[in-house]
């Protein structure tokens, strides 16, 4: 370990995920039990660093928190350093660049390395710190799976089993009513959620928005199986889904958000089309934030873990500058530029839209 190591601040931003605590106590336990490296929580993301918002993290902090949800540190999605909304006296808001009092705030505390968890939004921030000589580690968090650079995030499988829960709960009832029944699940532009949860609950048509769909198909698929006595149908409808000749459906927008387009209301317009098409009575439910909540299931513990503690030691190390990432069962680590801004959509030809494609499971084409 380097002599000047001494100090780690520690953040989550973005949107909750199941695992942030695990990672945040493996973090921590292992800087502290193993380096003897003091740990500093930054509160909300990187707003705690904007605002000097940083406590220490003892041991007792992070006991008993491995199957607790959310973040014991907070988060925020609206806080980009670089663009940060200010409230001018006359009730307007201007966006400043706020950079210098997030090095201030590091010099301050004493601060070494940060091991920054997030998704592609917080990574962009860490990527510029490191280049403002901030030493950072990411840790790749999201439910919708789509940081390039790793197999896998934290999250995503729990995520992918509430939603599994969910179609399967369904099923029951689309069964007995003769119903379609529609689920809309999250995932931004990236499908992985509604791909994993849709083939592992045999939902019987996916759409995702990397394979726009065709209304048409849709019907004829959910018609043909009314035909050969199959008299309901589970649509898994990821929110990002459009159809060929439309587009995405906007829930609403955060202007004070880096990212402001919130998606959602696909399900409900795949709903109503059928029912007008196919005369088929349908239902439409919202997942929503049900995907984020509770406790990690055992394989986001475990990954988590396994970050956390390879976090540590690519700071002990001073490889910083990197996300630590999964590929194939190896954690391994790639540069937070090849990271910051970019999304990783699931590639048409992928083999599990192959293999559900041999199923039966109609992606709208
Ligand atoms: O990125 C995680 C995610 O849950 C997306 O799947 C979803 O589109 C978005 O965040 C919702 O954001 P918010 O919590 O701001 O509504």
């Amino acid at each position: 370990m380097s002599k000047s190591l001494q100090r780690i601040g520690v953040l989550t931003g973005g949107g909750d995920c199941p695992g942030l605590n695990a990672v945040i106590r493996a973090v921590a336990k292992s800087a502290l039990n193993r380096h003897s490296i003091e740990v500093f929580g930054i509160e909300d993301g990187f707003l705690g660093l904007i605002q000097n918002r940083v406590h220490r993290l003892e041991q007792a902090d992070v006991s008993n928190i491995l199957t607790l949800g959310g973040t014991i540190l907070g988060t925020s999605n609206k806080a980009d350093p670089s663009r940060y909304p200010v409230r001018r006296a006359d009730g307007r808001v201007e966006f400043q660049d706020v950079t210098d009092r997030c090095l201030e705030h590091i010099e301050q505390r004493h601060l070494d390395a940060l091991v920054v968890i997030g998704g592609d939004g917080t990574m962009t921030v860490a990527s510029n710190l490191v280049s403002l000589g901030v030493p950072c580690v990411g840790v790749p968090k999201t439910i919708d799976n789509d940081l390039v650079g790793t197999d896998v995030t934290f999250g995503f499988q729990t995520a992918v089993s509430i939603a599994t829960e969910a179609l399967d709960r369904v099923h029951t009832t689309a069964a007995s009513h003769h119903r379609a029944i529609v689920v809309e699940v999250m995932g931004r532009n990236a499908g992985w959620i509604a791909l994993h949860a849709g083939v592992a609950s045999g939902a019987d048509v996916i759409l995702l928005p990397e394979i726009p769909y065709s209304l048409e198909t849709v019907c004829d698929f959910v018609r043909a199986r009314s035909r050969h006595g199959k008299r309901f149908s589970i649509l898994c409808v990821s929110e990002g889904a459009r159809p060929r000749d439309g587009e995405q459906v906007v829930a609403r927008r955060d202007p004070l958000s880096p990212e402001p387009v919130r998606l959602g209301g696909i399900g409900q317009k795949v709903a109503e089309d059928i029912e007008a098409a196919c005369s088929i009575e349908t239902r439409s439910i919202v997942l929503g934030h049900v995907q984020r909540g509770g406790t990690p299931i055992a394989a986001d513990r475990v990954l988590a873990t396994e970050f956390g503690y390879a976090a540590i030691d690519r700071v002990v190390g001073g490889e910083t500058g990197c996300l630590v990432v999964m590929k194939g069962r190896t954690v391994g680590q790639v540069p937070l530029t090849e990271v910051a801004g970019k999304q990783r959509t699931i590639p048409i030809d992928h083999p599990l839209v192959a293999a559900a494609r041999d199923v039966g499971t109609c992606f709208g084409e």
